[in-house]
């Protein structure tokens, strides 16, 4: 079955189609010029190996009041200025791509981050929805990975502790009909892909984005 490890040719993938391009958060391949532009438009952004996995090597690099501060897993580094942030980067990051992409401010849970997966799979020349969970991040930490200590719960679960009930039906619907929508252009760009699981987060006004999409979905 087809894989895909590039996070960036599948952001590509659904950034090329006006119908999915409106839920992806700005993405961009890592450099020192893209990060001061990214920084200059959004007031904190992630950080990610172009082929990474289970929230290792993701940092959050956020603009603060004076200077800037990364956080990756527990630890927070405080920057003065620019220079400083872009030397402190690259020693937490190793020799290979990363993606900067604006940060998405996820709706929380005890200001712990929630965010969704949905998994499908296709069968015969059908794609099947999958249960859809949330994960809600351990504490002190700005990922949410089941492999770095995060809880799973079930989606409805989670949408009903956050939501109304019926912006939760609502919300549950939103992310069921973006998965529809994206399945078939991110097919016919990567024929013979056979599971999916989208990474959705909503953030605190509801809206949802894709933060990712995975090729082999644990
Ligand atoms: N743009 C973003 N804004 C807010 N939080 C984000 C953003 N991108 C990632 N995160 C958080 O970081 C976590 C890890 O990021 P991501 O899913 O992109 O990589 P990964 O988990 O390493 O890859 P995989 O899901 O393939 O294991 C997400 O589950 C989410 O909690
Ligand atoms: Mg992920």
């Amino acid at each position: 079955m087809r894989q895909l490890a590039s996070k960036w040719l599948k952001t590509k993938a659904l950034l090329h189609h006006p119908y999915t391009a409106v839920f992806i958060p700005e993405t961009c391949l890592y450099s020192e010029e893209q990060l001061r532009m990214m920084l200059g438009r959004h007031t904190f952004v992630f950080i990610k190996p172009v082929k990474g996995g289970g929230g290792s090597g993701v940092m959050r690099v956020a603009k603060e009041r004076r200077g800037y501060t990364c956080t990756r897993m527990e630890k927070t580094y405080r920057f003065d200025h620019f220079k400083a942030l872009v030397d402190g980067i690259n020693r937490l990051r190793i020799q290979r791509p990363y993606l900067i992409q604006q940060g998405i401010q996820l709706a929380s849970i005890q200001g712990r981050p929630v965010d969704y997966r949905v998994k499908v799979a296709k069968k015969g020349d059908k794609w099947v929805f999958r249960a859809v969970v949330a994960r809600h991040a351990r504490p002190g930490l700005v990922i949410t990975n089941l492999c770095k200590g995060g809880t799973q719960l079930k989606g409805t679960e989670a949408l009903r502790m956050i939501y109304s009930q019926r912006l939760a039906t609502r919300k549950r619907r939103e992310i069921a009909d973006l998965t529809r929508r994206c399945i078939p252009v991110l097919e016919r760009r990567f024929p013979g892909i056979g599971q999916l699981g989208f990474d959705y987060g909503l953030d605190q006004t509801g809206r949802v984005w894709i933060l990712e999409v995975n090729t082999r979905p644990q």
